[in-house]
């Protein structure tokens, strides 16, 4: 467990005060949403769109992860990691609107992730927690499809295949024998956690929860530095179990704070801690918390590392702040002291009156996004100062967290 952590007791003036502001305008920008996500629903039905944007316009996906786009690829193919962040977007809209067209369109990719999961498509990858739970253990949970439930246990499955028992983690990337993969956690894995404590609930196997509560265990021993911030990847010995070493790949430096892996890490052991009840990961989501909220800039929408901030020169990552404010209100709902709930409460909402106000797409014809401004890979130039998908997914999970008390698919 990271000890000394310097962080905890600093405050930010800016979130020790009751926004000023009108909630009402979290309705009319959950409105905006809407009438955004309805104009790209028949293009994206049985197609799913790209990771991020270019020109702030989403294209159909062709490749799913930052390389080039295979010409051999399908147009709009379910592959890569983002695409259930659209499924979770439809599932999210049919909550609030009840719209019989989402469920048709959630039924047909459903079917598709059904598909990817039998098959195994692109399938070697801890993101089958991202992709199967805002897919289909959210379409399970609204609607009870049964077609979703088997597709989702098989992903847990699958998951499973990637625990390195001897080191208690989940190996992030790659063939499980590859030697420049072999024993890597990152940070980003603590959201595929909850597919794998939901598939102990329902086979009563407890097999999938140890997994995950060891790998949350072992995030937090060894990802988080003493001083509050963040690895974002982590090596173990996969002989003995030993630690090795941390490093970045999405970072800007090895000892750097990537703003993303941060926001994963604060919502990700909330939601470990939800299915444990470990207080340990409260705590922590909170140490997190106070780092991030402390490298607020101006505007307090977070640049893409937390090294940087107003006059480094370098993009926001809007995707960060979203992702943040959805892991600051579910921690909210489990903290018993009135002084630090109304903190990090100010803080989620005026992040969000600031991404909706400077960030977010409103009824901006020229795109078909939600959330401007994201970054997908600084270092490959890839995504920045576009738009993503599990940047609009956030934006609107916060919405609808704000809005309605919502149950989360995760
Ligand atoms: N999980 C990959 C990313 O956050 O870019």
């Amino acid at each position: 467990m990271a000890c000394n952590v310097i962080n905890e007791g600093m405050k930010m003036a800016v979130f020790e005060s009751k926004p000023d502001f009108d909630p009402g305008i979290f309705q009319r920008a959950l409105k905006d949403v809407i009438k955004k996500v309805n104009g790209n629903l028949e293009l994206f039905t049985d197609k799913f769109p790209a990771s991020s944007t270019i020109g702030n316009v989403y294209e159909f996906n062709k490749h799913g992860n930052t390389r080039d786009a295979n010409p051999e690829n399908n147009e709009g193919i379910n592959i890569g990691w983002t695409t259930g962040f659209w499924t979770g977007i439809l599932n999210l809209i049919y909550e609030h609107t009840g719209d019989e067209r989402y469920i048709k369109a959630i039924e047909t990719q459903v079917n598709s992730f059904k598909d990817r999961i039998e098959k195994e498509i692109d399938c070697n990858t801890h993101d089958l927690g991202f992709l199967y739970s805002l897919s289909c253990v959210a379409a399970y949970r609204l609607t009870g499809n049964e077609a979703a439930k088997t597709a989702a246990l098989a992903a847990a499955k699958h998951l499973m295949s990637r625990y390195v028992e001897v080191a208690g983690i989940l190996q992030a990337w790659g063939d499980m024998n590859d030697p420049s993969e072999r024993g890597r956690m990152i940070i980003d894995s603590l959201m595929n956690l909850p597919l794998l404590y939901w598939a102990s609930e329902i086979t009563g196997d407890s097999l999938y929860k140890n997994a995950a509560d060891n790998h949350a265990q072992k995030a937090l021993k060894y990802i988080v530095r003493d001083d509050g911030t963040t690895y974002h990847t982590y090596f173990f010995d996969t002989y003995t179990g030993d630690p090795k070493n941390g490093n970045t790949l999405q970072g800007h430096a090895d000892d750097s704070c990537w703003a993303r892996g941060q926001a994963w890490g604060i919502y990700g052991f909330v939601l470990s801690y939800l299915y444990t009840n470990d207080s340990r990961f409260l705590e922590i989501s909170k140490v997190l918390a106070n780092y991030f909220l402390n490298r607020s800039p101006e505007d307090l929408v977070v640049y893409w590392d937390l090294d940087f901030t107003d006059g480094s020169g370098e993009p926001k990552d809007s995707s960060s702040s979203a992702i943040a404010v959805c892991g600051l209100l579910e921690l909210v709902k489990h903290l018993s002291e009135e002084g630090e709930k109304q903190y990090y409460t100010n803080a989620a909402m005026k992040i969000m009156k600031s991404l909706y106000d400077r960030y977010s797409t409103r009824n901006d014809e020229g795109s078909n996004a939600l959330l401007l401004h994201g970054v997908y890979f600084r270092k490959y130039n890839h995504g920045v100062d576009e738009a993503n998908l599990w940047g609009d997914y956030f934006y609107l999970e916060a919405l609808t967290r704000l809005i309605k008390n919502w149950n989360p698919y995760w």
